[in-house]
């Protein structure tokens, strides 16, 4: 039911998934609108202190998920896939999770290159680690762009297959990441 096992995604890589997706969608769209705000928007400073705060908090929750992946058990792919769809699904799986760390990363990395660190929701503080790469900032904010960018368009295929599978196989792809697996 928590746990994975080799038939199926448990409660727990479940809301990871879903809670992740989610966000990752809003702060998609919340990056893309606030980066053309001018300085007399009362959104201006608000809008990127809320997208560092959350965007930290999904960090956090990104390493956990890649922990709780690495270290439990990992559903195999639907045997009835073909072997190229399980391969191009792997590779797929791997590359969102390379440009989810990616993304983060260089949000980081534009963020602290100034020496300030990240205040998450007055909550507590990221320390900055300073800037070591040259124009930090603006090389930083390039990767972050494109990245971001690559990822919505990998998505965008990804969850067609998923929808594909489901609703045209009907080999309950889409299910298997919407109810639990049972022992
Ligand atoms: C920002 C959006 C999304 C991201 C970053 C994302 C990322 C991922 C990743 C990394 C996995 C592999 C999980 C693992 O085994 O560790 C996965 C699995 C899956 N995702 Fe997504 N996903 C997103 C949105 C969606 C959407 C919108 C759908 C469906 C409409 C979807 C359907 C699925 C399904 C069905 C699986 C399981 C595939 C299998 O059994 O091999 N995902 N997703
Ligand atoms: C998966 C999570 C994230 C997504 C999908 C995302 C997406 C985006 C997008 C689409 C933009 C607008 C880029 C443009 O059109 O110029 C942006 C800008 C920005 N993001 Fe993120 N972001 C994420 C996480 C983060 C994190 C973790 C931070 C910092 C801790 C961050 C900091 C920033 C900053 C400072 C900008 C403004 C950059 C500029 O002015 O050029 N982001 N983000």
């Amino acid at each position: 039911m928590l746990v994975d096992t080799n038939k199926g995604y448990g409660l727990v890589s479940i809301s990871l998934h879903w809670l992740s997706a989610l966000t990752i969608i809003g702060l998609f769209g919340l990056g893309f609108w606030m980066v053309d705000l001018t300085y007399y928007s009362s959104w201006y400073k608000t809008a990127p202190d809320i997208h560092k705060s959350i965007g930290i908090l999904l960090l956090m929750l990104t390493l956990f998920r890649l922990a709780w992946r690495l270290l439990t058990t990992k559903p195999e792919a639907e045997s009835s896939h073909k072997a190229w769809e399980q391969t191009a699904a792997k590779w797929a799986h791997r590359i969102l999770y390379l440009l989810m760390i990616g993304i983060m990363v260089t949000g980081f990395l534009i963020s602290t290159a100034d020496g300030r660190g990240i205040l998450v929701f007055d909550w507590f503080e990221v320390p900055s680690l300073g800037s070591f790469i040259e124009n930090q900032e603006d090389v930083a904010g390039l990767v972050h762009q494109y990245a971001a960018y690559t990822l919505i368009a990998l998505v965008v295929i990804h969850a067609a297959g998923a929808i594909k599978h489901q609703l045209i196989d009907k080999d309950g792809t889409l299910k298997r990441m919407l109810k639990p697996v049972k022992k």
